[in-house]
C-alpha cells in the first residue's frame, strides 16, 4: 500500500504526518507500506521513518548515474537519502514532462541499478478508454517500458496501473474494470516474459482510492493493492486504507 503525496507536505508536515500514522500502523503487518514525499521531504520522512514498517520513496528519478543535468535528482542520491522506491513512469510525468515509454525503461533500469524498486505507473486516457483502446494503449506502455527489462530485471519492479481518467477526480475504476486491466496486465507480462513472472509481479491499483472504496478494489484478486494520492495525506485515512490490505 503506497501513498504519493505528489507535490504536497513541507518537512514540518512530513514530521507531523508521522507522529500521528506511525502508531497507527505499527501492527500492520500483513503487507508492504511506503509512502513517497516530494524531494525536500525526504530526508524528514525517513528520519521520522526510521525502524518502523514504513519505507519511503522517491517519485521521480534521472536515469543517469551522474552528469551536467541541472534541477535532476540521481538514484545513487536517493538510496543514500534512505529511499527504498521510486515511482516512475506516472502519468502526471509523461503529461506534463513528457515522459515517454522509453525513458520509462531508462528510469527503471537505473533504479534497480541502485538496488532499489520501481513502482512503474501505466493506464489509458478517459479518451483512449471511450474509443476502446485501453488495452491497445496498455500494451505499448508495457512493451515500451518495464517490458523492455531483461527479465531479472522485470522480477524486482512493482506496477501500478493507474486510469488518468480516475486519478485526482474521484471517478474510481470499479472494482470490475480495475481487475479486468490488471488481468489484460497479466497477460502482457505472460507474453513477454513467463506465466511465473505473470503470476508473481505485483500490480497496485491507483485513481481515486479513498476509505470508502479500498474495501470493494481489495476484493479483487487482481489487485494486489493500492497507489493512493489525496487520501494518503491524511493519517487517518492513509491507515483505513492501509488496514484494508
Ligand atoms: P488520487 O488518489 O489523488 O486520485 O491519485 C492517484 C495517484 O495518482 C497516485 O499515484
Amino acid at each position: 500500500m503506497a501513498g504519493n503525496w505528489k507535490m504536497y507536505k513541507t518537512q514540518a508536515e512530513t514530521r507531523a504526518f508521522f507522529s500521528a500514522f506511525l502508531p497507527l500502523v505499527s501492527d500492520a503487518t500483513n503487507c508492504d507500506i511506503v509512502v513517497a514525499p516530494p524531494f525536500t521531504s525526504i530526508a524528514a520522512a525517513v528520519e521520522a521513518a526510521k525502524g518502523s514498517n514504513v519505507a519511503i520513496s522517491a517519485q521521480n528519478n534521472h536515469w543517469q548515474r551522474d552528469g551536467a543535468y541541472t534541477g535532476e535528482i540521481s538514484v545513487g542520491m536517493l538510496a543514500e537519502a534512505g529511499c527504498r522506491y521510486v515511482i516512475v513512469g506516472h502519468s502526471e510525468r509523461r503529461q506534463y514532462s513528457n515522459e515517454t515509454d522509453d525513458i520509462v525503461a531508462q528510469k527503471s533500469r537505473a533504479v534497480l541499478s541502485a538496488g532499489l524498486t520501481p513502482i512503474v505507473c501505466l493506464g489509458e486516457s478517459f479518451t483512449e478508454r471511450e474509443t476502446n483502446r485501453t488495452e491497445e494503449v496498455l500494451a505499448q506502455q508495457f512493451i515500451g517500458g518495464p517490458g523492455a527489462l531483461t527479465g531479472e530485471e522485470f522480477s524486482r519492479i512493482l506496477l501500478a496501473y493507474e486510469p488518468v481518467w480516475a486519478i485526482g477526480t474521484g471517478r474510481t475504476a470499479t472494482p470490475e474494470i480495475a481487475a479486468a486491466a490488471h488481468r489484460f496486465l497479466r497477460r502482457c507480462v505472460q507474453d513477454q516474459f513467463s506465466a511465473e513472472a505473470s503470476a508473481s509481479v505485483r500490480i497496485l491499483y491507483g485513481g481515486s482510492v479513498k476509505p470508502d472504496n479500498i474495501q470493494g478494489l481489495m476484493a479483487q484478486p487482481e489487485l494486489d493493492g493500492a497507489l493512493v494520492g489525496g487520501a494518503s495525506l491524511d493519517p487517518k485515512s492513509f491507515v483505513t486504507i492501509v488496514k484494508a490490505a
